[in-house]
């Protein structure tokens, strides 16, 4: 029988996740001297929002005239007017201010002549309403969420905060731990990867900041560690999941392999062509062309390969032209995707375009949150918040982002939200006080944690398994691109919800042969796979019953959106087993903001 450790530790706030909006939580709690275990599956230098590239939104207009206005019309317009109003003025309001913010934490923006931080073009980001593209993405180069990662994280290392903050690196989240009497959330099971064995954090709140989750789609732009065990964990701790179905394909992965290529190319004037050597954007958006919004891009992109213009002996993808800026703009502006470009694909995109395809990108739903980033759940009329549970960052959903985000407004998302989780969770355990929660602490192990706790030791216990892990992991892929991609029908999805039911019946027949406690990735891969199949069937089963288009979710069956039936929330609850879906209204009325109603998009 495998003798599996169990350490037990108490903090005030448990931060899950170490990208930009764990680290921006800690920041908080950390000020307010709240002793905060942050759990990592990485270093928090290496999780995804490294990746980040184009820049972070906001409307500081140096480089021409903008407004916070513009930005909140353009945000709502991007999401297909499925954001909700009152939250996306209260986050856009915070843009300027937190860029200045980072900008004296030390990230070193790229700057104007005249010393300004520099502002570029971005996708669906306009001037007055609409009327043309406008210079709303401040930038490193393109290089942005690396250099917002280091600053945030240095910020944690300060004296006054890293007294507070202790790094659980290479710990991997299995469970979510909620009073069973209150629901209160008080902590987290985590399994050390280092050195096998499991710790019960306990705590007074848990702030989920466990990013995105788009490893479950074959081509992708996301990290190795985005499987989505934020939204397995809150699923099996009865928390909803909202508005899965919205799936952000980033239009220019690079082919094949998915890595981003920022939209900061187009945003510099680079452009898409297609198999015939045609610029094609302009017949799908006349006014912004290629820097319409994300979903319409993807969709035009795949649109032309659908109908047989792609690049390629297989015509299955496009072109993205850059040469025509210079190698000096190149190497300065855009330096992180040619040696993206040069090293994956052999490509010197001062000379050639680099051949790129829609890649899934962002969920834009998530662990359901108000603007504190209170995690709440729906009663059917009202919000109620779940006590001690906070979220933000990708893994959460505001919803700020609606239907389909836009460009830049992620990092945003990740310092604005993150900020926002951890300064109420200190101000809940601060102010409101809550009863500690701990049970007597001889006692707690036989309380909490006991399921996950056996289900490990059988795999160590037990045999290799019936059916191999990997078998499973690439059939999900697979299916995943082919059925809930770019372009969605009932009949794909129907078969996709089956697919994911049988993989599940498949799951329980895996095992493991690696039996070393010491950097088994083979149990945290596995553990990674479960967490992709409740992100997988939440998402499927959410597109499905939603008989309309919007945003990320294009139906070829229900192509216009449906505003009369569908202007709503989804919420999926995982119960016995099983989905159930739920709605809740938009919120469509801004604090101070005119109201923007509903109109067909057009860029
Ligand atoms: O294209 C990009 O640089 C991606 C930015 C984002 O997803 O916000």
């Amino acid at each position: 029988m495998a003798d599996i450790k169990v350490k037990l530790e108490v903090f005030d706030v448990i931060i899950v996740g170490a990208g930009g909006a764990g680290l921006a939580a800690a920041v908080q709690t950390g000020l307010a001297k709240l002793k905060t275990a942050v759990i990592t599956e990485v270093y928090p230098t290496r999780s995804h929002t490294v990746s980040a590239q184009g820049g972070i939104a906001a409307s500081l207009g140096n480089m021409e005239e903008d407004h916070w206005i513009w930005h909140m019309y353009d945000t709502v317009k991007g999401s297909d007017y499925l954001g909700d109003q009152d939250a996306i003025e209260e986050f856009i309001k915070h843009a300027p201010e937190t860029v200045y913010e980072l900008e004296h934490w030390g990230v070193p923006f790229s700057r104007n002549e005249n010393g300004t931080i520099y502002q570029r073009r971005f996708g669906g980001h306009t001037r007055n309403f609409g009327e043309a593209a406008v210079q709303r993405a401040c930038a490193v180069a393109d290089r942005s969420g690396h250099a917002l990662l280091h600053a945030l994280f240095e910020r944690t290392l300060r004296p006054d905060i890293v007294q507070y903050v202790s790094y659980y690196t290479e710990y991997y989240a299995a469970e979510l731990f909620r009073d069973k009497e209150t629901g209160k959330a008080i902590g987290i099971l985590a399994w050390d990867m280092v050195n096998g064995g499991f710790t019960m954090f306990f705590g007074q709140a848990v702030i989920f900041a466990t990013g995105g989750n788009t490893r479950n789609y074959r081509t992708g732009t996301n990290a190795h560690v985005n499987t989505g065990d934020g939204w397995k964990l809150c699923l099996k701790a009865g928390v909803p999941i909202e508005d899965p179905e919205f799936v952000q394909f980033h239009p220019t992965g690079i082919y094949g392999v998915g890595n981003l290529i920022t939209e900061g190319v187009r945003g510099e004037g680079g452009y898409l062509l297609n198999g015939l050597g045609e610029r094609f954007m302009p017949k799908y958006a006349p006014k912004v062309m290629d820097l319409a919004s994300r979903d319409v891009v993807s969709r035009a992109m795949a649109t032309e390969i659908r109908e047989g213009r792609g690049v390629g002996p297989k015509k299955d993808h496009i072109l993205l032209k850059l040469d025509h800026l210079g190698k000096d703009l190149i190497m300065s502006r855009l330096p992180g995707i040619w040696e993206l470009a040069y090293k994956f694909v052999g490509v010197d995109c001062t000379k050639e375009p680099i051949p790129v395809q829609p890649s899934a990108h962002y969920h834009m739903g998530g662990i359901p949150t108000n603007v504190k980033g209170e995690v709440v759940d729906w009663d059917g009329k009202n919000e109620v918040r779940i006590p001690g549970l906070y979220a933000g960052g990708e893994c959460a959903c505001q919803s700020v982002h609606g239907a389909n985000r836009l460009g830049c407004n992620s990092l945003l998302d990740i310092v604005v939200n993150g900020k926002q989780a951890g300064m109420n969770a200190a101000r809940y355990i601060l102010e409101e006080r809550p009863e500690f929660p701990l049970p007597p602490l001889e006692n707690i192990a036989d309380e909490y944690g006991k399921e996950t706790i056996e289900k490990v030791k059988a795999y160590f216990d037990g045999g290799p398994g019936e059916i191999k892990m990997d078998d499973i992991w690439e059939r999900l892929r697979d299916s995943m691109q082919e059925n809930m991609s770019v372009f969605r029908i009932e009949k794909g999805m129907k078969e996709q919800s089956k697919e994911i039911d049988k993989y599940f019946e498949e799951f329980k027949k895996v095992g493991i042969t690696d039996k070393s406690p010491y950097f088994n990735t083979e149990l945290i891969e596995l553990l990674e796979l479960e967490s992709l199949l409740y992100v997988s069937k939440v998402e499927t089963e959410a597109a499905l019953a939603r008989q309309e288009s919007r945003g990320g979710h294009f139906r070829d069956d229900y192509p216009e959106r449906d505003d009369v039936n569908w202007l709503k929330h989804t919420l999926v609850r995982w119960k016995d087993g099983k989905v159930e879906l739920d709605y809740k209204p938009v919120r469509m009325k801004g604090a101070t903001a005119p109201t923007f109603p509903p109109k067909k998009r057009v860029y």
